[in-house]
């Protein structure tokens, strides 16, 4: 296969990881035979220093190019002023509305390692395997208005929470049938007791519930969600939620998962004639500026993936489980990055974790 894969580092410790993950695929094309091309274009804090703008023109282009998109990280204290026009952040909804990807797909599947660096117990997190499907173009991301203005009280802000059919029934859509290859369960999760939208969200899903009857649904308000991720989190199977609800439920989630650097998403667009869905690939972490450049960051979450790009978007199986493989095999040999590792375990660094897993692709059968 021929494929070309638009790579966009960005901030901080995006350039370091979004490397690795490169190694990870060379290692798939040569183990496969694929050719893999590379388009690398700015975005974030970086684009706003060389062009003034977070998602440049040329950044567009080559995204909307290409067969899918591998991103690091934007952001940093660099331009954190809150009064500033454009900010590294815009570029990444931007990014996200021009490749139409409305599903952002987090999974959570705690490797064994985990167990020994868990702030939470053990056997809490034993047979946690669950995927949230977060609404990634709609809600008080994008809603508008959306502005700080001078009112009668003085200085005022409003964000605007907007959802319309279409836009929840899409991804509701694919929670039924995530659901529906998993363990057939889906939870969405909503503030239908407070929110409009969310009325609307949860009257949505018991519509579509009549059409996939395998499929148990349940619905659970957001705080309560929140409670159950720590109380209970081998229960879930596929929890499906709004834009908002879904960013923060899932760094919470990345507890579960050990750490932020092993917490991978795939983002989808709805699929094209072929079957294939155009994504974005990003770890869910941040850009760590404090540690960036200095082989400190675990490249594991945006190798995973690299994997879910492979799936989702080359449609390469085999390939993404070579990749999640070659990860269970370093870990259990011993690799820690430093947030791996419990306190006077030997640490490697950021270039070696993504060597050995290169490597282990190598030697995959
Ligand atoms: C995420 C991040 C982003 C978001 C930020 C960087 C804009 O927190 O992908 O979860 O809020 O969507
Ligand atoms: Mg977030």
């Amino acid at each position: 296969m021929r494929a070309t894969i638009a790579l966009l580092p960005g901030d901080g410790i995006g350039p370091d990881v979004v490397r690795e993950a490169v190694k990870a695929l060379d290692a798939i094309a040569q183990r496969f035979g694929h050719q893999f091309e590379y388009r690398q274009a700015l975005i974030g804090g970086c684009a706003l220093d060389a062009t003034g703008n977070s998602f440049p023109p040329e950044t567009e282009q080559t995204v909307l190019a290409a067969d899918a998109v591998l991103l690091g990280a934007v952001g940093g204290p660099k331009w954190d002023d809150p009064r500033a026009a454009d900010r590294p952040e815009r570029g990444l909804l931007a990014l996200r509305k021009t490749l139409g990807v409305f599903a952002n797909l987090r999974p959570v599947r705690p490797h064994p390692v985990v167990r020994d660096t868990t702030p939470l117990k053990p056997e809490l997190v034993e047979g946690v395997d669950f995927v949230v499907i977060r609404e990634l173009l709609g809600g008080l991301y994008f809603g508008q208005p959306s502005e700080r203005r001078m009112g009668p009280a003085g200085r005022e802000a409003v964000d605007t929470m907007f959802y319309s059919e279409p836009e929840i029934r899409r991804v509701l859509r694919l929670g039924f049938e995530l659901a529906r290859s998993r363990r057939k369960k889906l939870t969405s999760v909503d503030k239908a007791n407070i929110l409009a939208t969310s009325r609307l969200w949860r009257e949505l899903a018991n519509e579509l519930a009549s059409e996939y009857p395998e499929v148990q649904l349940e619905h659970v308000l957001v705080d309560a969600a929140a409670m159950y991720l720590i109380q209970r989190p081998a229960s879930f199977d596929v929890i499906v939620t709004e834009n908002m609800f879904g960013d923060i439920l899932t760094d919470e989630a990345a507890v579960l998962a050990g750490s932020m650097g092993m917490m991978p998403s795939a983002s989808l667009a709805e699929p094209t004639n072929g079957g294939v869905r155009r994504g974005l690939y990003e770890p869910i972490h941040g850009s760590a500026p404090d540690i960036a450049g200095q082989e400190k960051a675990n490249p594991i979450a945006t190798i995973q993936s690299a994997a879910l790009l492979l799936r989702y978007s080359l449609g390469l199986e085999a390939e993404a489980r070579t990749i999640e493989t070659a990860i269970d095999e370093v870990l259990a040999a011993g690799a820690r990055t430093a947030d791996l590792a419990r306190p006077g375990e030997p640490v490697i660094g950021t270039k070696a974790m993504g060597d050995r897993i290169a490597a282990a692709i190598i030697r995959a059968r």
